[in-house]
């Protein structure tokens, strides 16, 4: 049958922390020609605890490549036109697995993990003025359950076959990204064990002045540095697809997902940010090739590296635990709604929450605050109070959230953003557009194609050195169209609210005492 001609295509594997993503793109316009999604199980076998399983995780990865594959072909488009494959995933979530067997030794522990908190209490308690940024100077990171080098601490004091590997040197650890390239690369079978500036700089073992695994970081926490993966650049060719209908295709980039967005945002200038909506909410904003350290609760991360010989970009982040999880929430622990749409729907009936506050504190508060001991918490109530206030609420948690880390980000910088750009899967919620622009007093800007996570890792894959394709540069895309929100209601109603929350917010934190 006759085929379309497109020229090459590049293509992204998304691993986000609700959901596997196989995206495949046109390399010379950015448009998204099809893709396939796969849900991913989270278990919570304890209070506190999130684990999810790493060979469902691999097998979505496998499942969405073959069905975008099949989808590719019925639009008779060759799927050889694929150049280059891009990682992205879920940053910190903690794996470890045996090197001889391909087996992982325990679950892997997802960023919202809170199983660490007593040990994180322990480390800060220990440092001289009870400093939970002891480390900064180093890792940009204030110590926290949310980072990977507690977790994977955990692993080797609490389960005996980590412990055991890592005494017989057949332990590998990484994060999300190191699993699947070692995996697709040909796991047990010749593997290539690796990760990215990116994803390393999540970790707390990575000195992100030297760009390598830090000795006396891993001293600290007491991680033996065999295990580790070599860290390269966001964009190289690691390796190549060993099986499946994309074998033998590089695999050439890699970015945690908030960096990909970034990119994929083309946030490449100094000043420029982005706030990504998915199972968390993250505003990151680029500071160009100096670290710069926050004094308003902000983490300092490495942004990207775009090849070997290419200088390292930094960011400040402003990291929400809960976005996208509330929605979660309502619909599995409440059952107050079927589905996200219905939760705009429900919300938008009443469009108030009628004075209701809810603080969604699951996993402690992360930025600005860094409060591990924090819950949620629901206040304001009334006998007026119904579901349809709880759904507005949970909307206005993730807008104020953001409020706060904006305001964070406008005072470390002193150049406060004029607008927001935006995107993650909430932001299809148009009233949640529209609260966020109310609650920022800045209009908020949306791209037309909201898959700007897998766009930025599937660019960095098509510009690595030594695969021919035309690299997605930002002249190439000025193009892209975009939907922008401005304020509607006046200040005073809107600082009246976030005054409001912010009292929420210290109830959720002290309300144990
Ligand atoms: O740091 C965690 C972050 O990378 C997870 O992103 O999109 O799965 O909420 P997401």
């Amino acid at each position: 049958s006759h085929r379309i001609m497109l020229g090459p295509l590049v293509a992204a594997i998304d691993q986000g922390t609700s959901s596997t993503r196989f995206l495949v793109f046109n390399s010379k316009t950015a448009e998204l020609l099809s893709h396939h999604q796969v849900e991913i199980k989270q278990s919570f076998p304890k209070e506190g605890w999130v684990e999810e399983d790493p060979k469902e995780i691999l097998q979505s990865v496998y499942e969405c490549m073959e069905r975008t594959c099949e989808k590719l072909t019925q639009l008779n488009i060759d799927i050889s036109n694929i150049k280059a494959i891009g990682v992205t995933n879920q940053r910190e979530t903690t794996l470890v697995w045996d090197k001889e067997t391909g087996e992982p030794l325990y679950n892997a522990i997802v960023w919202l993990d809170l199983r660490t908190q007593s040990t994180v209490e322990r480390l800060i308690n220990k440092t001289p003025g009870r400093n939970k940024n002891h480390l900064k100077h180093k890792t940009g990171l204030p110590i926290s359950t949310y980072f990977s080098a507690v977790k994977l601490r955990w692993l080797m004091d609490n389960v005996d076959e980590v412990r055991e590997a890592v005494v017989c040197h057949r332990a590998m650890f990484g994060t999300v990204d190191s699993w699947l390239i070692w995996c697709l690369t040909g796991g047990k079978k010749g593997g290539v064990h690796c990760t990215d500036v990116t994803n390393a700089s999540r970790t707390m073992l990575f000195n992100i002045h030297t760009m390598d695994w830090d000795p006396e970081l891993c001293k600290y926490f007491g991680i033996p540095m065999e295990i580790l993966p070599r860290v390269r650049s966001s964009s190289e060719i690691y390796g190549l697809m060993k099986s499946g209908a994309l074998s033998g295709i590089p695999i050439s980039g890699c970015l945690g997902d908030q960096s990909a967005a970034l990119v994929g945002q083309m946030c490449f200038q100094d000043g420029q940010a982005k706030n990504t909506y998915g199972t968390g909410c993250f505003l990151l904003r680029n500071t160009g090739p100096k670290p710069v350290m926050s004094d308003h609760g902000l983490l300092t991360t490495v942004a990207y590296k775009l090849g070997r010989d290419k200088p390292a970009c930094y960011a400040l982040e402003g990291s929400v635990a809960i976005a996208g999880a509330v929605v979660r929430w309502l619909q599995d622990n409440l059952g107050i709604i079927g589905s996200s749409e219905e939760l705009e729907k429900l919300a938008a009936s009443v469009g108030t929450s009628y004075g209701c506050y809810f603080v969604p504190a699951f996993s402690g508060l992360y930025a600005p605050y860094w409060e591990p001991s924090a819950r949620g918490i629901i206040c304001g109530l009334t006998q007026f109070t119904n579901k349809s206030h709880l759904a507005f609420a949970a909307l206005e948690a993730v807008c104020f959230q953001t409020r706060e880390i904006l305001d964070a980000m406008n005072q470390d910088s002193g150049i406060p953003l004029t607008q927001l750009q935006v995107d993650g899967g909430m932001t299809s919620n148009r009233l949640l557009m529209q609260l966020q622009a109310d609650i920022l007093c800045i209009p908020v800007v949306k791209p037309s194609m909201p898959e700007t996570t897998a766009l930025g890792a599937a660019m960095a894959a098509g510009a690595a050195e030594g695969v021919s394709v035309w690299s997605l540069s930002p002249e190439d895309l000025s193009e892209v169209t975009s939907e922008k929100f401005e304020p509607q209601i006046n200040p005073e109603e809107s600082e009246f609210r976030y005054a409001r929350w912010k009292k929420a917010v210290q109830k959720s934190m002290n309300w144990e005492t």
